[in-house]
């Protein structure tokens, strides 16, 4: 088969590594890819690609299956667009993106079909936020209702910082995704990634991951798209995981269907565990990055008849098999991500590192005058895979040692909290 691949970060790299391992495979594309995906996949790298763009790149080169990585085009509709042209295509429909495109549309969902999540209340003026905030607890959650790659999330201690966020995300900090605001309950507990799948006929467990959302050690500094992850998650076992898919998982499902929606693909539930009851923070309706990275090198079944299986509705016949490994990654970002960073920075030294030891998945590079650059803000993930947690742990802190970035940082504390 020929495969494309859409996105150009860290997430759609190990994505292209693990399809690159598939006896289906005929050739491999990426549109745009990176300077990592350009070693084992053709990269298209034509700026501003269009949904129409892409269609027409695919009948050109004969493409039989199509895998999006990234949500915006998820919540563009280019699965539909595909779709309509009789392309395979492995992500869900526009309809099915809300559950992330919109984080009231969820909430809303949540509570209508007695999903468990936290306690929230949505806003569309300003000043209804501020009278609302003023007879709250603290810490309290804020959040744009819309796509804010991971950023559009805050954390107020205190009724000042609630009243800076609200008006910072008022005034257009995140763009129109922040037009309506989500305020809710702050929930304590461990937090782990449950990831499903399903093609629309079924939905059932993939595995699981913890993602390192705040930028420095500690947890501590503002969120970021993910600055280190693990898998599986230690802190959800089979018990757990049955309660998940009752409770949350199933109901979803179900729910959707009930409004007229078929959900098909990857569905990432971001959950808060305490006293081993899940709560739902958000949904994303894809693979997350780096937790993609730190699951599919864990996967022993061939992704690509996985994604055939949920793209033709043939999934309850398909048995996912796992690796009973577990797996590490450290991002490398640009120091002062995620808000201001240069970019085009020089980084050197990832030929020292041997593929036995760590993969390094990029994220946002390219390839200038056959030197790497950094090209946004989360930049490489180095990535370990082992039979214990401690020793992929290990093995990543070493690899990093030996990249050269001055630019760059990360955070110490992968994998030890
Ligand atoms: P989200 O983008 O909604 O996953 O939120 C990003 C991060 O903010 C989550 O991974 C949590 O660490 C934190 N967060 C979001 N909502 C809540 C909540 N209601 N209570 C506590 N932490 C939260
Ligand atoms: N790492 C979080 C996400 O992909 O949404």
């Amino acid at each position: 088969m020929n495969i494309l691949v859409v996105g150009s970060g860290g997430r759609e790299h190990s994505i292209c590594w693990l399809i690159k391992k598939s006896p289906l495979l005929k050739k491999l594309y990426c549109i745009p890819g990176n300077a990592g995906i350009n070693e084992i996949a053709i990269c298209l790298t034509e700026e501003n690609n269009t949904n129409e763009s892409i269609i027409k790149i695919c009948k050109k080169l004969s493409i039989d299956l199509v895998v999006i990585g990234p949500e915006v085009y998820l919540a563009s509709g280019l699965a539909d667009d595909l779709l309509r042209e009789k392309i395979r295509v492995f992500g869900p429909n526009k309809s099915a993106s809300i559950l992330e495109s919109s984080k009231s549309f969820t909430k809303n969902l949540c509570h209508k079909y007695n999903i468990p999540t936290a306690k929230y209340e949505t806003f569309s003026i300003k000043s209804d936020a501020e009278k609302y905030l003023k007879n709250q607890k603290f810490p309290i959650v804020i959040k744009a209702d819309g796509l804010a790659s991971g950023k559009g999330v805050i954390i107020a201690k205190s009724i000042n910082e609630a009243l800076i966020a609200v008006d910072e995300i008022f005034n257009g900090k995140f763009g129109k995704s922040g037009n309506t605001i989500v305020i809710e309950e702050y929930l304590e507990g461990i937090e782990a990634s449950f990831f499903a799948i399903s093609d629309g006929n079924i939905i059932i467990p993939f595995t699981t991951a913890q993602d390192y959302k705040r930028a420095y050690d500690n947890n501590e500094g503002p969120n970021t798209g993910g600055m280190g992850a693990l898998s599986p998650a230690r802190n959800i076992d089979k018990n757990l995981e049955e309660k998940i898919m009752e409770l949350i998982i199933n109901p979803t499902f179900n729910a959707l269907k009930e409004e007229g929606i078929i959900y098909k693909g990857i569905l990432y539930a971001g959950l808060m565990i305490k006293d081993n009851f899940p709560k739902l923070i958000e949904y994303n309706v894809r693979f997350g990055d780096p937790e993609c990275q730190v699951m599919l090198p864990r996967l022993k079944s061939d992704i690509v008849s996985i994604m055939l299986a949920v793209s033709d509705g043939k999934l309850e016949k398909k048995q996912i098999d796992w690796l009973d490994l577990s797996c590490l990654i450290v991002i490398m970002a640009t120091k002062g991500y995620p808000d201001k960073y240069p970019l085009n920075t020089t980084i050197n030294g990832l030929k020292n590192i041997y593929s036995k030891d760590s993969i390094i998945f990029h994220s946002g590079t390219k390839l200038e005058n056959n030197q790497i650059k950094s090209a946004g803000g989360r930049v490489l993930g180095i990535t370990s895979i082992a039979s214990k947690l401690e020793i992929a742990r290990e093995k990543s802190y070493e690899s990093i040692k030996k990249i050269n970035w001055p630019e760059g940082f990360y955070r110490e504390d992968i994998g030890t909290n």
